[in-house]
């Protein structure tokens, strides 16, 4: 505990843990009581407010705005992140993405070829970011195509960082030189990811458990360290909605923890945790 840090009863601990589980469909383990307290005494002192009693009565009441109740989950979620994190994920990726322009694509409603991508959960922007530059890198007459990449997360922090594209050249570390290499570096301290690359991505602010503004279909899904948040059955719900919303031909990409659960039927186990779709043409929605 810090000397600021406000105290926490069970009986508070639990309410908050059952408000960010109804808002967010998150699950607080008790480990992360320290990180409760910590993180929400601060957000708690910039209300004037000194108990937690308080704080979710605030809340709850007409007093707190949506910026009162978002910043409650901004504080609670966890957006550890890299560029290429679990890169063999990039590698599959791309000989998917080779293919897609090889064969067959979709040819959207502006007659273009039509390429769909989204980062559902993408913290600070480095997953969409890894994306675009591998792609792009690879394949320049992507540029051509109607290619967008939808990254989207409901901490509305992480997603206005990640909407700048700017960030401290130590992210570089680990990096080989021909990946550092497509960074802008300014010299001012921080690298920037080309305009021709980023212009590709579309940032939203969206909860995965409120209705889906987009249909789809996605060739590919990166649902990355975002299930671990979450139990079993809330799992089992949002992979068999990403499953509706993969292209018949598409992949999803999950963390290296986590698993489809009851969802056998809609996807089948390519590599490591990569999933091929197994729905049928029909049954994929098309936007
Ligand atoms: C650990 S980060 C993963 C970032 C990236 N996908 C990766 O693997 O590097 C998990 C992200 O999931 C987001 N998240 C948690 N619950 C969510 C929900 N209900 N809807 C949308 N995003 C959520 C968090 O805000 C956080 O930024």
């Amino acid at each position: 505990m810090e000397k600021d840090d406000i105290s926490l009863s069970d009986k508070e601990f639990n309410l908050v843990k059952k408000r960010l589980l109804e808002v967010a469909g998150i699950s607080l383990s008790n480990a992360k009581r320290t990180l409760v307290i910590s993180r929400l005494s601060k957000v708690m002192k910039k209300l004037s407010i000194d108990s937690f009693t308080k704080y979710l009565d605030f809340l709850d009441s007409a007093k707190s705005t949506k910026i009162d109740k978002q910043n409650f989950v901004n504080a609670l979620t966890t957006n550890l992140t890299r560029f290429y994190r679990e890169d063999h994920h990039f590698d599959h990726l791309i000989s998917h993405i080779g293919k897609v322009i090889a064969q067959k694509p979709r040819i959207g409603a502006n007659g273009r070829p039509r390429l769909r991508i989204w980062s559902a959960g993408c913290s600070t922007g480095q997953e969409p970011y890894t994306i675009a530059m591998c792609l792009i890198s690879k394949y320049p007459e992507l540029k051509r195509w109607d290619f967008k990449i939808l990254a989207s997360d409901i901490d509305t922090d992480v997603v206005n960082k990640a909407a700048k594209g700017i960030y401290p050249e130590s992210e570089l570390a680990g990096l080989s030189p021909e990946r550092a290499r497509i960074f802008e570096r300014p010299g001012d301290g921080t690298i920037r990811i080309p305009k021709e690359m980023s212009k590709t991505i579309i940032f939203k602010s969206l909860n995965l458990f409120d209705p889906w503004p987009i249909k789809g279909p996605f060739d590919a899904i990166f649902c990355r360290n975002v299930a671990i948040y979450f139990d079993k059955p809330v799992q089992d719900k949002l992979f068999s909605q990403l499953g509706d919303v993969l292209a018949p031909d598409g992949y999803m990409y999950i963390g290296h923890s986590e698993n489809v659960g009851r969802n056998s039927t809609k996807f089948q186990l390519v590599g490591k945790t990569i999933y091929g779709s197994l729905m049928s043409q029909e049954k994929s929605n098309v936007a």
